[in-house]
């Protein structure tokens, strides 16, 4: 069996429209695929204020790769695909989302550096899947989407080979019926490329 982490930051739970694509996509995935879900909506994941940074400081310095505090790391290190579903918010990813890649972005288990300063990426998955949705007009591409940029320099950092994007957009300024077909196009196209996967 491979292992595909399904990151799922569709804070808004059942009426979120993103999560809609997550199931199409998941509905198309082959069998050889093992999902683990990550719901970021009730994970314990904090960010990085001065004491947890202080005391996560000293476990890497103790090397203590072994705690608790790491296995987030350790599961995304170690998916064969990585599937991340988030909304667009405020230009970008939810606080959420980026809560998270702070906590998995730890030296010596999702990338390492040398004592030259050459990073190299640790993680195994070949891809990472982005389902997104976007409430105003902004196209795949636009300066104004800063979510796939900052996905896709992760995925660099980390060694994950590419960012595969289906998204759909206009979903709060379009008429709710082209709204729903836009929404259906892109499930149609997550289906279709966790097929090809
Ligand atoms: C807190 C918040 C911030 C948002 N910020 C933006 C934004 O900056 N640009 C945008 O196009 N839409 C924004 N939206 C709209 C969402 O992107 C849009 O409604 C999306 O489809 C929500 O996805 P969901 O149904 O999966 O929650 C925002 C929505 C919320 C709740």
């Amino acid at each position: 069996m491979k292992k595909l982490l399904f990151i799922d930051c569709c804070i808004r739970g059942e009426a979120s429209r993103t999560r809609k694509l997550a199931e199409a996509f998941l509905s198309a995935l082959p069998e050889e695929y093992d999902a683990e879900w990550l719901d970021l909506g009730t994970a314990d994941l904090h960010p990085l204020d001065r004491a947890r940074y202080f005391a996560r400081e000293k476990l890497l310095d103790e090397g203590k790769l072994s705690d608790p505090l790491f296995d987030h790391a350790k599961d995304l290190a170690g998916a064969d695909l990585v599937l991340v579903a988030t909304p667009f918010w405020d230009m970008g990813i939810p606080a959420m989302l980026k809560t998270y890649f702070e906590n998995v972005s730890i030296a010596g288990i999702t990338f390492s550096c040398d004592e030259k300063g050459n990073y190299e990426g640790l993680c195994k998955a070949e891809r990472m899947v982005l389902l997104t949705t976007r409430g105003m007009d902004i196209p795949d591409g636009s300066e104004m989407e800063q979510a796939t940029p900052y996905l896709r320099a992760i995925c660099k950092f980390f060694g994950i080979g590419a960012l595969e994007v289906v998204s759909a957009w206009g979903m709060d300024t379009e008429p709710p019926a082209e709204a729903e077909k836009r929404l259906h196009f892109a499930a149609e196209n997550a289906k279709e490329l966790a097929k090809s996967l």
